[in-house]
C-alpha cells in the first residue's frame, strides 16, 4: 500500500490580471483550508505570482509557476529562472505542458534540463506528458508517452522522484470538453507507473503522484479520481472560477 496524497493544481494559463487573481485565490482559500485529503496548488501567470504569493503565505494553498528557464540567470530575454520563482515563494513549476511543446518548441531534452534546474532549487516539477489525437488513433500513444517520460526524466536520480509529480494530459482532451474516460486515463496512468518502475524501482514508482489533466470538471472528477493510479488533477478552464474549482478539490465529499 502506498500513501499518495492527491494533488489538484489549477493551471491558469495566460488568464487573470492581478486584481482578478486576488479575487480568485481569495474565493478558493476557505475551501482549501477546510480540505484535508488533497494538496491544492494554483499556478498563476508570472505577473500575478507575487500578488498570489502574498495572499497564500501561511495557508495550505501552494503556489506554482507554469514554466521556467533552466539557467539561474543570464542573457535570456523574456525568460524567468527557477531562482526567481523560488525567491517569490513558488513551490511547484509545471514543465513540458503540451502548449509549451507544440507552440513554443519545447523538447524532451529542454524539459529534462528544466527539471534538473528545479531540483537544484528544491522546486517541485509537475512534468506533463500526453499524446495527440492523431497519435492515439494511430496507436502510437504508448510509444509517445513513454518517450516523453524517459526523455524528461533522463539521468534523474531516484531520490528526486518522491518530489516529482507527473501529469498525464491527452492533448485531445485539453480545453476541448472531451475528457478521457476513467478507463482510458487509468490505463495510461498504470502504463506510466510501469515505465517509472522500470526506470527506477517499484516502490519509487508506487509513490509518485500522477495527475490527470484534460477537461476535468465537477461532472467527471469523482469517477476519474476513483481510479487506483490517478492521484489528482491538473485543471485549466475549470480552475478560473471558484465555483468551478472548489468541487474539484472536494471529490471525496
Ligand atoms: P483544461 O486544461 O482543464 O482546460 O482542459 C488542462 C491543462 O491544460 O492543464
Amino acid at each position: 500500500m502506498t500513501s499518495r496524497i492527491p494533488i489538484v493544481a489549477g493551471n491558469w494559463k495566460m488568464y487573470k490580471i492581478r486584481s482578478e487573481a486576488a479575487d480568485l485565490v481569495n474565493g478558493i482559500l476557505p475551501a482549501v483550508s477546510k480540505n484535508n485529503y488533497c494538496e491544492v496548488v494554483v499556478c498563476p501567470p508570472f505577473t500575478a505570482l507575487q500578488t498570489v504569493a502574498n495572499i497564500v503565505k501561511g495557508t495550505k494553498l501552494g503556489l506554482g509557476a507554469q514554466n521556467c528557464h533552466f539557467e539561474d540567470s543570464g542573457a535570456f530575454t523574456g525568460e524567468v529562472s527557477p531562482l526567481m520563482l523560488k525567491d517569490i515563494g513558488c513551490k511547484y513549476v509545471i514543465i513540458g505542458h503540451s502548449e509549451r511543446r507544440t507552440k513554443f518548441g519545447e523538447t524532451d531534452e529542454s524539459i529534462n534540463k528544466k527539471l534538473k534546474a528545479l531540483y537544484k532549487h528544491q522546486l517541485l516539477p509537475i512534468l506533463c506528458c500526453g499524446e495527440t489525437l492523431e497519435e492515439r488513433e494511430s496507436k502510437r500513444l504508448y510509444e509517445v508517452v513513454e518517450r516523453q517520460i524517459r526523455g524528461g526524466l533522463a539521468d534523474i536520480p531516484s531520490e528526486k522522484m518522491p518530489t516529482t509529480v507527473i501529469a498525464y494530459e491527452p492533448v485531445w482532451a485539453i480545453g476541448t470538453g472531451r475528457t478521457a474516460t476513467p478507463e482510458q486515463a487509468q490505463d495510461m496512468h498504470a502504463f506510466i507507473r510501469k515505465i517509472l518502475a522500470d526506470m527506477f524501482d517499484k516502490s519509487t514508482a508506487d509513490n509518485i503522484r500522477i495527475q490527470y489533466g484534460g477537461s476535468v470538471n465537477a461532472g467527471n472528477v469523482k469517477q476519474l479520481m476513483a481510479q487506483p493510479d490517478i492521484d489528482g488533477a491538473l485543471v485549466g478552464g475549470a480552475s478560473l472560477e471558484p465555483e468551478k474549482f472548489i468541487p474539484l478539490i472536494q471529490f471525496k465529499d
